[in-house]
């Protein structure tokens, strides 16, 4: 799956990048929330996303770049967000924290810093419907992708069961989308990759092609 992350849309027509880069091919979309604290940017909460879900069919996944997840999450989900994503390093239980958000009825994923160690979230892994390996440290689009996470993503693949899915943030475009894909990794999140190029539907094919088609 590709999911356009729409931390770099036109805020101005946000409504209208959304069903572009749908309508371009991209699966689900990404929704970056931040709130200057946890991470040193802040985006957007809950009333963006429920001003975009009538217009928009697609899984909206949420990436909780906040300190409080627990608190956000369920205006979240009632604003329309389909996945909970919360950061490992902003809680004290993250299996704790995983079966409060599982009570919203959304699903959960589970999320780590570059610098994070994978031991860090195994304790929750069972609690998980995905876990999402950060390839740049969060809080901006637009940065280098760090290969350095791709033993992570290997190490978290071996350990999910079939029905649990990868995922993958921070710096993918078309080189180096494919290293991403052979360590595992099942969706993609695609920020800058898309949104900077006018021809969205173009750099989604270029980014499937990577991927076989
Ligand atoms: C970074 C965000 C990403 C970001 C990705 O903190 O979590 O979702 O939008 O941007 P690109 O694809 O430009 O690296
Ligand atoms: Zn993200």
């Amino acid at each position: 799956m590709i999911l356009p992350s729409i931390l770099s849309a036109d805020f101005s027509k946000l409504g209208a990048e959304c069903e572009e880069v749908l309508r371009a091919g991209g699966d689900f979309l990404h929704l970056d929330v931040m709130d200057g604290h946890f991470v040193p940017n802040i985006s957007f909460g809950p009333h963006v996303v429920e001003s975009i879900r009538p217009e928009i069919d697609a899984y909206f996944d949420a990436h909780l770049m906040i300190s409080e997840p627990l608190r956000y999450a369920p205006a979240l989900v009632k604003a329309g967000a389909n996945n909970i994503t919360f950061h490992v390093e902003a809680v004290d239980d993250p299996v704790a924290t995983a079966r409060e958000l599982r009570k919203l009825g959304c699903h959960v994923g589970i999320t780590l810093r570059p610098a994070t160690p994978v031991d860090a979230i195994l304790p929750a892994l069972d609690e998980v419907d995905l876990v999402l390996i950060m390839s740049v440290v969060p809080g901006f689009s637009g940065q280098k992708f760090m290969p350095e996470v791709l033993p992570k993503a290997r190490d978290v693949k071996k350990r999910l069961r079939a029905d649990q899915r990868l995922e993958i943030d921070g710096g993918i475009h078309v080189g180096t989308i494919e290293q991403t894909r052979d360590a595992g990794v099942d969706w993609f999140v695609v920020a800058s990759a898309i949104f900077d190029r006018p021809d969205r539907a173009g750099a989604i094919a270029e980014l499937r092609e990577k991927l076989g088609g």
